[in-house]
């Protein structure tokens, strides 16, 4: 176990300075194209897990990628936060690809799979106990809780993917002709890399069952 000193606020107020120095060096009109507009292309929807930066995973800058996130990156239907950020993502900035991304390891669908009681949290994690339930059987053909909670984590990401394409947000988008693409990742702690779940979503179309 190694233990990391972390750095006091005034050290978090100077590795500020040399990180804003250190863009502009780089970039001298780095801040002043910030300031003039935000083009981010990409919604990043993710879990609030410190271990999950979402810029930095996928090598963007400040400017690039609108983000929100949440415990157990979920995408209720009913939640103020996250249709706030979704409309604005969708509607003003006009990002073309939303990216729901899991990470396995996950703190809260642990503690959803495992019906702990931690609070205010357990009601939040409520739609992961659902999943639970509903692919109980799934699960259960799982050698060991390890591989069921990954698979959990994966399945989440699925269901939160199916939450964003049927929000009346994105399918007034693609009814409008909006290039809009819904993504399912899962990134994995243990090596840093992001899984495509190849749960792409990119219009009504895509949601509509198999035919047969
Ligand atoms: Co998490």
């Amino acid at each position: 176990m190694c233990e990391r000193r972390h750095p006091d606020i005034p050290d978090l107020l100077a590795r500020n300075r040399a990180w804003a120095a250190d863009k502009t060096a780089a970039d001298p009109g780095f801040f002043e194209r910030l300031v003039a507009h935000q083009t981010a292309p990409y919604l990043w929807i993710g879990c609030s897990d410190s271990r999950v930066p979402a810029n930095e995973i996928v090598g963007l800058d400040p400017g690039e990628m609108f983000v929100h996130r949440n415990i157990a990156n979920l995408a209720p239907p009913q939640d103020a936060n996250f249709l706030s950020v979704l409309q604005y993502a969708v509607q003003v900035l006009r990002v073309r690809h939303i990216l729901v991304v899991g990470h396995y390891g996950c703190g809260g669908v642990r503690a959803a799979y495992e019906n702990l009681r931690l609070g205010l949290i357990d009601h939040w994690l409520s739609p992961i106990r659902g999943l639970v339930r509903a692919k109980a059987a799934q699960l259960a053909a799982l050698p060991d809780d390890a591989a069921r909670l990954d698979r959990l984590c994966e399945l989440n990401v699925l269901e939160q993917v199916e939450n964003v394409s049927i929000n009346p947000f994105v399918l007034d988008a693609w009814a409008a002709g909006a290039d809009l693409t819904v993504h399912g990742w899962c990134y994995s702690l243990a090596d840093g890399l992001v899984r495509d779940l190849g749960s792409t979503v990119d219009g009504a179309h895509s949601l509509l069952p198999p035919a047969g």
